[in-house]
């Protein structure tokens, strides 16, 4: 484990892990979003490992992370200009583009298909592995249908003997992953809701994206979209239960309903937001940030769902947000999360 202040770190420092992508390992690796599981995207050996070590459906393509724009012709056979466009004012951060696979890179990587979802991400400790090593192929760092890691003691609490390398750099900005997009789709589709609002991405482009309704059968939605959109994914061992309601105006009404749920099922826990905590007295109450700020919200949301184990609860009990901005992404992973969803 190599410990690192993102912000003044040495390159020297990074060796070890770059060497071992090279040698064809596995290193984990922050990214503003959530922690990578890296294996050079270009070796097919190295890029099976990851599916072995975190148990990942062999149908679930990977995507590879580059640190300049130009790798993008060593990646791929054909990338549409609108992907460009979205790059140059986006990259490096949380978006995934959708582009034609070139040839050298193993099937293993996109799982058969011929696109390969590609991003560049907003962390100098992941643009400099890159940069040291290769493009790297990576997947969130937890083991499959866990919730993705926003810190390093998540990574090793679900893999440390299992790879080269892991990398921890504190906590993750964003604690969603990235958002992706076809962009090769006439109209461009959203395959998932991520940490960079689809609304910013159609304001850029100036088109319309075709936003799939994720929350209508998790898998029949999801069946031509990224794969691992159908599976149930981020849920802790205790059964989570998620009660939305159809609009957040009135939050003493909501909590009231959501205290109802939670007592019905002895010993709970309540994900709440800063706003509806107080009205959960003598409940464990995990919070997870302002409804104002949903920002907070995503960046605490994986964390919660890790902690919710902890506590020794019977059930946990999690409440819904508005579909607007991250709040698309948020209520997408709590969704799929969740073993019961109740809409009020
Ligand atoms: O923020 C992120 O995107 C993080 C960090 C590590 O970069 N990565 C991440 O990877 O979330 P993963 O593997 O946990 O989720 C990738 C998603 C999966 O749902 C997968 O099906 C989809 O991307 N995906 C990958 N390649 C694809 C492709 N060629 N076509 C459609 N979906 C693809
Ligand atoms: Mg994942």
């Amino acid at each position: 484990m190599i410990k690192l202040d993102p912000s003044s770190f040495d390159e020297s420092q990074l060796l070890p892990a770059a060497e071992a992508i090279k040698g064809g390992g596995l290193v984990a690796f922050p990214t503003e979003t959530v922690y990578g599981l890296g294996a050079d995207a270009l070796n097919e050996a190295a890029v099976r490992k990851i599916y072995a070590v975190k148990g990942r459906p062999p149908d679930n393509p990977i995507i590879v992370h580059i640190c300049e724009t130009g790798q993008l012709e060593l990646l791929s056979s054909y990338v549409p200009e609108k992907a460009y466009r979205l790059a140059e004012r986006l990259w490096p951060g949380p978006l995934t583009l959708l582009v034609r696979k070139s040839p050298r890179v193993p099937y293993a990587v996109t799982a058969g298909q011929e696109t390969l979802a590609v991003r560049m991400p907003a962390h100098p400790v992941a643009l400099k592995l890159i940069e040291l090593s290769a493009p790297i192929a990576a997947p969130s760092a937890n083991i499959s249908g866990r919730p993705s890691p926003t810190r390093g003691e998540h990574v090793v609490k679900d893999l440390s003997s299992r790879v080269e390398v892991i990398i921890d750099a504190g906590e993750t900005l964003y604690g969603v992953e990235s958002t992706i997009v076809d962009l090769l789709s006439e109209p461009p589709v959203l395959l998932r809701p991520g940490a960079y609002p689809v609304e910013e991405l159609e304001k850029i482009l100036g088109e319309k994206i075709y936003v799939p309704d994720f929350a209508r059968g998790l898998a029949e939605a999801s069946r031509a979209l990224a794969p691992g959109m159908k599976h149930r994914h981020y849920a802790p061992r205790t059964p989570l239960i998620l009660v939305e309601a159809r609009e957040y105006s009135q939050l003493e009404a909501y909590a009231r309903t959501v205290r109802e749920e939670a007592e019905k099922h002895g010993r709970a826990a309540i994900l709440a937001s800063k706003e509806t905590a107080r009205f959960y007295g003598g409940l464990k109450v995990i919070e997870l940030g302002s409804r104002g700020d949903m920002f907070s919200i995503a960046r605490a949301l994986f964390d919660a769902l890790r902690r919710v184990d902890e506590l020794g609860v019977d059930v946990a009990v999690a409440e819904g947000f508005e579909e607007r901005g991250l709040g698309l992404a948020v209520m997408n992973r709590l969704r799929r999360a969740a073993s019961r969803r109740i809409v009020i």
